[in-house]
């Protein structure tokens, strides 16, 4: 037999409704055995009874475990890990130790890992909001086949057991962190960073062709530099990086440092730049310059276009008679760079490692 509505309803009633109507039919049993003439007690409706119990105990424990199941306490509920500025300090000196491992280049993985922040950062086009360094997407071909790109699978290679020993960080933040940690480590300025940068997928790449080219001037360097919204003095102060690493001929093609010490950040970029003879390389590579003296130490046409043009060598005469000029404006520059079309949450404060060495 079905439920009807009416048993629904007063099933529904409660648990003391129930009791009663389970003790009516007993009574009327009772005055049967006593009174013989009395009518036949109504047809029982034991359906009726049943339905009305069954849903009374399930409302009652319905209500028991609304009111008294022990319900899972607030720290037992796993809550999203929320890394803090120690937990990214911790992310630096890891990145910090690592620099010096192995015998790799002229001693020091930080050229290279500058090399890659700046190049996940500087495809921004400020036009489009497209690029830099949110979305790292140069994880993904076709960007990590471009060819601005060679030689940057060594850096990503050495972040990745720091990625897989903090999975929490995302690359855009881990490449940024470790352009910063370079830059502190090698002697360079302090540079202000904070984290927010989402990884994008593959479908996020930028086209090829939005960093600059080595082999050409100035009128290119500003189309490129313009685009990501910087101005002549911020270039400047930006190419000074090559007193850092070296050129590699399987990667670039060009070959050789810009200064004698290519792990120690200074001003030497500038004052090799203006001060010294400089002349074309003779050799079967792309054309660069050497220095007379020593032939030991290079220049790129794209850092000869820097005291080629009028308005660029005025910054390079600035920095080669100061040092603090130099890291002041690069400190800027640089940090600027690594947040070119990152969107941080309002009033996020940047924050300062302190250099480890
Ligand atoms: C006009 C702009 C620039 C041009 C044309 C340029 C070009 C190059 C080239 C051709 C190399 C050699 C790559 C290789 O063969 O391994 C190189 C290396 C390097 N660049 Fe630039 N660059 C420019 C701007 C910058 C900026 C803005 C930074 C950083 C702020 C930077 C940092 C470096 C570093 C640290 C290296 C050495 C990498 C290593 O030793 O592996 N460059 N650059």
């Amino acid at each position: 037999m079905s439920f009807s509505r009416t048993a629904l309803r007063s099933a529904s009633r409660s648990v003391f409704a129930s009791a009663v109507r389970v003790k009516a039919p007993l009574r009327n049993a009772t005055h049967a055995r006593y009174n013989s003439s009395a009518p036949p007690p109504p047809p029982k409706n034991n359906s009726l009874i049943y339905a009305a119990v069954g849903v009374a105990l399930l409302g009652g424990g319905y209500y028991y475990y609304t009111t008294n199941a022990v319900k899972p306490t607030p720290a037992a509920i796993p809550k999203p890990f929320v890394p803090t500025y120690e937990d990214y300090k911790k992310v630096y000196s890891k990145i910090a130790d690592t620099l010096e491992a192995g015998d790799y280049d002229d001693g020091s993985y930080g050229p290279v890992l500058i090399r890659l922040a700046w190049h996940a950062s500087g495809t921004y086009d400020a036009k489009t909001n497209t690029g830099g360094s949110s979305g790292a997407t140069m994880r993904f071909l076709p960007e990590s086949g471009h060819g601005a790109n060679n030689g940057l699978d060594v850096a990503r290679k050495v972040l990745e057991p720091i990625h897989a020993e903090f999975p929490w960080i995302s690359y855009g933040d881990l490449w940024t962190l470790g352009g910063v940690c370079a830059v502190q480590e090698l002697g360079g300025p302090t540079i202000k960073w904070r984290p927010g940068r989402a990884d994008a997928e593959a479908s996020a790449c930028t086209p090829d062709g939005r960093l600059p080219d080595g082999a050409k001037g100035s009128d290119h360097i500003r189309d490129i530099f313009y685009r990501m919204g910087f101005n002549d003095q911020e270039i400047v102060a930006l190419v000074g990086a090559h007193a850092l690493g070296r050129c590699h001929p399987d990667r670039s093609g060009f070959d050789g440092p810009w200064t004698f010490a290519p792990t120690y950040l200074t001003n030497d970029f500038y004052t090799l730049l203006l001060n010294d003879k400089w002349h074309w390389k003779k050799w079967n590579g792309p054309a660069q310059f050497e220095d007379d003296k020593t032939k030991s130490l290079m220049m790129l046409p794209a850092d000869m276009a820097l005291v080629k043009d009028k308005n660029f060598k005025k910054y390079v005469e600035t920095y080669a008679k100061s040092q603090d000029a130099f890291f002041e404006d690069f400190s800027k520059a640089f940090g600027k760079l690594l947040e070119l079309g990152v969107s941080f949450k309002p009033g996020q404060e940047s924050w300062e490692f302190p250099t480890t060495s």
